[in-house]
């Protein structure tokens, strides 16, 4: 017995970017970006006969508590009665801190209650999200929830309601090109993190299966050319295909282990999330060998091979993309790393793992990562 679902409505391809002009015509909307999005993309739009009511152009990466009050703050004016939609702009934490504010609006108590006080988030009208990711990585753009950091108290939260699902994603591969080699590394392995962990999952159904094994090639496939090759807008598509892919596949599994072990390793060691999540997934992959047959199947379709195989394949992969890929290349020392893992297995995703830690510590022990 399974359910899937997925609300939001796809547009997919190049210039569909275009299709923003319809979406806001005479509509009452806010604009959330980061600066170099602004500058680069959205000249247009301000200028348009329909300009949003504010603009905040300064997220950062990894929105963190404090700049989430600040963002708040900017908003405090307006009234999210009188709004038709927030329009997101950006990569992952555009639209998380995007959804931080179709939740919460500008009521800073409800933040501060659910980040400082452990209270559960009160969510009650949501006000509309569009979207039009710039990465191919996160997959915000059809999941329903937000990471939220809190690194005054080292503290990772997931603000999560199905009413978040953003309305609209407008996926173009044209606004891909031009990232940087490791932004464009770090976030495709997110991608395919999120493919993995929504296969060793418990939450796992085959819908979200055949959208895992689709994303974790497509990522393969294309992402270590596209790493030599930023420019090409054949394999930025690939990308952005394989992340719509992920998408579909976590938003109803949720992450599961990866993610609980990259959480410390990003507050902690400032390592980027995509790369933080996927050095492990050779040793989790390794780990599954005998635990669930129909988990062992759905991986081996993604490598054609059996986990032993698979797991040595996937370690070079990670390798060729500069991948850290032990303790010693981490920086993390053997008693840092068994509290970390010790956390990660008994936190809410680490529950969400089919596998267990005392096979995944012999996959560790046996593939070198001490
Ligand atoms: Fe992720």
């Amino acid at each position: 017995m399974w359910t899937y679902s997925n609300p939001v409505n796809i547009i997919f391809g190049e210039k569909k970017i275009n299709q923003i002009h319809k979406i806001i015509d005479k509509k009452k909307y806010i604009l959330i970006t980061s600066d170099f999005i602004y500058r680069e993309y959205l000249t247009d739009i301000v200028n348009s006969i329909n300009p949003p009511k504010l603009i905040y152009n300064k997220i950062k990466p990894n929105p963190d508590y404090v700049d989430l009050i600040s963002l708040m703050d900017f908003f405090s004016k307006i009234n999210f009665y009188d709004i038709d939609f927030i329009l997101a702009i950006g990569g992952g934490s555009v639209m998380d801190s995007a959804k931080v504010i179709a939740a919460f609006k500008n009521n800073k108590k409800l933040l501060t209650d659910f980040v400082k006080k452990n209270k559960p988030p009160i969510i009650n009208e949501t006000v509309d999200l569009i979207t039009i990711p710039t990465t191919s990585g996160s997959s915000s753009e059809l999941t329903c929830w937000a990471t939220i950091w809190d690194k005054e108290s080292s503290k990772k939260f997931s603000l999560s309601h199905s009413k978040l699902y953003p309305n609209t994603a407008i996926i173009d591969p044209t606004l891909l090109i031009n990232k940087p080699r490791k932004l464009t590394i770090s976030t495709g392995l997110d991608a395919l993190s999120h493919s993995m962990e929504s296969i060793w999952n418990i939450n796992a159904n085959p819908i979200s299966s055949y959208h895992a094994i689709k994303g974790a090639r497509l990522v393969l496939e294309n992402l270590p050319k596209l790493a030599n090759d930023l420019n090409n807008l054949e394999l930025r598509t690939n990308l952005a295909l394989a992340c719509v892919h992920a998408g579909l596949a976590f938003s109803n599994t949720k992450t599961a282990i990866s993610h609980n072990i990259s959480y410390p390793i990003t507050l902690e060691y400032g390592i980027q999330h995509g790369i933080a999540c996927s050095f492990s997934l050779p040793y989790i992959m390794r780990s599954m060998k005998g635990i669930n047959k129909i988990a062992e199947q759905r991986l081996e379709k993604i490598f054609n091979n059996n986990l032993d195989v698979s797991s040595v394949f996937l370690l070079e992969k990670l390798r060729s993309l500069d991948v850290p890929l032990n303790l010693n290349e981490l920086k993390i020392t053997k008693q840092k790393w068994d509290q970390i893992i010790s956390e990660s297995f008994e936190g809410e995703r680490g529950k969400n793992f089919l596998g267990n830690k005392n096979a995944f510590n012999k996959a560790c022990e046996e593939m070198n990562v001490f």
